[in-house]
């Protein structure tokens, strides 16, 4: 049987990580095969073009360049280690897939959905079955940035471009109603958590 493909997206500080790791643990108690992994990276090569794209002395890159290199870490990442792991019939949680690019690169940095979804071609054949985008207007989000380090080129963004990644993600979200669930990310982490977990564990029959 094959498994199932779940992303989770969301801008800057939304929450993703913590939630993805306490989903882990869920996981894993109730003995359900996954794997858990990231974009860009998740594998050496994809985290090679991470270093790359998040290095804050490539203040030089092209929209188009940065784009390609998330749509190249993309296709890595999905062959190497995705692909692999639904064959096998594990559950993949991955943080971030394409719906970034479409939100980060196409509305954001405007180049346009279509030109994503062009160079993105040979994912679109492996769109993820359930996606919860994690909803969190940025000046609440940053608020949390506040604590922590910036560390790399995007951390660098203004509050401008922050609130454009989260009208793209609406935008997404327009796009693909069937597939992409809205989950409320103003509340407090353990509420959100705790609808994150049922929506999955239900998808996935448990
Ligand atoms: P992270 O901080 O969630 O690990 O993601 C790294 C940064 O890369 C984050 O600022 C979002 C950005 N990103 C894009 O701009 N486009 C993409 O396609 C992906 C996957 C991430």
């Amino acid at each position: 049987m094959k498994g199932l493909f779940i992303t989770f997206e969301g801008g800057e500080c939304s929450g993703k990580t913590t939630i993805i790791k306490t989903l882990c643990k869920v996981l894993e108690e109730k003995g359900i095969s996954y794997i858990s992994t990231r974009e860009p990276g998740g594998i050496d090569i994809a985290e090679q073009i991470r270093s790359i794209i998040l290095d804050v002395k490539n203040t030089a890159m092209t929209e188009e360049t940065e784009a390609l290199l998330y749509a190249a870490s993309r296709m890595q990442h999905l062959k190497e280690r995705v692909i692999p792991a639904i064959e096998r019939g594990d559950i993949v949680i991955c943080d971030r897939f394409l719906d970034s690019s479409l939100a980060y690169q196409g509305y954001a940095r405007k180049l346009g959905m279509d030109a994503i979804l062009k160079i993105n071609h040979f994912a679109l054949d492996h769109l993820p079955d359930l996606t919860l985008f994690i909803d969190v207007k940025p000046e609440v989000a940053l608020k949390r940035l506040g604590n922590r380090n910036k560390s790399d080129r995007l951390d660098l963004e203004e509050l401008e471009f922050h609130q454009n990644v989260y009208d793209g993600y609406h935008q997404v979200c327009q796009m693909y109603p069937d597939r992409i669930r809205r989950i409320d990310g103003n509340r407090e982490l353990e509420v959100i958590v705790e609808e994150c977990v049922s929506i999955i564990l239900e998808f996935i029959g448990r």
